[in-house]
């Protein structure tokens, strides 16, 4: 295992109903003047929304609202959502919706308190300040409510790209699995799948020795890969959808992930399809991992190996190790399928002929030098042909 620090300093408030007490946490964490900040409308159907303000209201906590985060959250309302908090004087940041709506509040809360352009922290800068935020989650599947990190995509030249610091990891997160119940199967399953990507994410490594996170890892996977088709069979099983939003926040904060190297080549494959087809993030992996996987796999076989045996129940074959790695590969994708995920470019909406476009943006865009690093460096030719298995 490798040296590492961890710092997760966020409160959570998991359960039924939890969403009324949102006044009292933005009081308890220093907020005064609120900046609700919602997406495409879901909040606005549910009730959601008003409970929210009832609440702040009832703690005399005076807000501004800002809606309109699309999927993919953009740089423009960003630019728009500093500008409302400079005017208006706010001191707290609260996120009513998804990773989407969470990503777009932590990059307005880092820009509202720094001089130069938030996209600065998009192209590397850590960031070391930010006005604080909580959140209420609608959807299982960023993490983003417990995580250091935000994606906002660039318009101009519609880069995706991540940025971090632990000043934006949330104060506090208000989790209610009960408010993930009206979300379209579809959302559903691409929930579920990025949050199976963040555990393989993490289980690549090239650590040695590091069995209490493989462990947990193991875990969180298999109770996804439990829990995914029963809530897609019934959206309103509560205990399921329970299990799979503390297992999406377990997944990101990076509790599974200390000490050990991590992957993200899928995620940053992934981005480049997301960035210029707008398609869902979870739908996008679950076309990008089995060909990744397929494609760096005899990196390390007994890793592989490991994973389809200890949670795809495969047979070990000991004469055959490549069989059993590409039996736990094969296992994924028929998964992925099952709960209604897209199994290539044409399910996705995807073209084979931005492949070349893909591939200059992946390794090239916003200062890269022509590789992505992680499990296996890959490089144009190496990211070329990943793509092509995805067609
Ligand atoms: O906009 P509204 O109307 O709310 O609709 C949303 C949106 O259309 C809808 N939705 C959310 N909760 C709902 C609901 N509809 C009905 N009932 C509910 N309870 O679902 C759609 C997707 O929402 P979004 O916030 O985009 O989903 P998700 O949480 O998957 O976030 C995706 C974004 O997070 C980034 C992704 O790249 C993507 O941009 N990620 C952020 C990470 C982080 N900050 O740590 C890590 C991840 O790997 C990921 O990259
Ligand atoms: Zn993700």
């Amino acid at each position: 295992m490798e040296n590492f620090t961890f710092y997760s300093p966020t409160f959570f408030a998991f359960g039924k109903d939890t969403e009324k007490d949102a006044g009292k946490y933005v009081k308890r964490f220093g907020g005064t003047k609120v900046m609700i900040h919602y997406g495409g409308g879901s909040v606005v159907k549910s009730g959601l929304l008003d409970r929210v303000k009832k609440s702040l209201e009832n703690e005399k906590i005076e807000y501004v609202e800002l809606g309109g985060v699309k999927p993919n959250p953009r740089s423009g309302l960003v630019y728009e959502g500093i500008e409302l908090c400079k005017k208006e004087n706010i001191d707290f940041i609260l996120a009513v919706g998804g990773g989407s709506v969470i990503d777009s509040s932590k990059a307005i809360a880092a820009g509202a308190v720094y001089d130069g352009d938030f996209w600065d922290f998009y192209s590397g800068k850590w960031i070391e300040n930010a006005l604080p935020i909580g959140t209420i989650l609608t959807i299982a599947a960023a993490g983003s409510e417990g995580s250091p990190d935000s994606v906002i995509t660039k318009e101009e030249g519609m880069f995706k790209r991540g940025a971090s610091g632990n000043a934006i990891r949330p104060k506090f997160s208000i989790l209610n699995p009960a408010l993930t119940q009206t979300l379209p199967a579809y959302q559903t399953a691409a929930g579920v799948t990025d949050i199976l990507a963040h555990l393989h994410e993490r289980y690549l490594t090239n650590s040695k020795e590091v069995e209490v996170t493989d462990r947990l890892i193991e875990g969180l996977m298999l109770t996804m890969i439990h829990e995914g088709p029963r809530v897609i069979a019934d959206p309103n099983n509560y205990d399921a959808r329970a299990n799979i939003m503390w297992a999406g926040m377990m997944a990101h904060n990076n509790a599974v992930g200390v000490g050990r190297s991590q992957d993200w080549n899928s995620h940053n494959i992934e981005h480049e399809l997301s960035a210029l087809y707008d398609c869902t993030h979870g739908a996008g992996l679950a076309v990008t991992m089995p060909a990744v996987f397929k494609y760096v796999y005899k990196h390390d076989v007994m890793r592989f190996a490991k994973l389809a045996v200890r949670v795809w129940g495969c047979q070990m074959d000991f004469d055959n190790p490549e069989a059993t790695a590409l039996a736990g590969i094969a296992a994924l994708e028929n998964y992925l399928k099952s709960i209604g995920m897209p199994g290539n470019f044409q399910e996705l909406g995807a073209k084979k002929e931005d492949i070349p476009t893909l591939v200059k943006m992946l390794c090239y865009g916003d200062g890269r030098t022509g590789s992505i690093s992680g499990f296996v460096t890959l490089n144009e030719e190496d990211c070329t042909k990943i793509y092509n298995l995805m067609v």
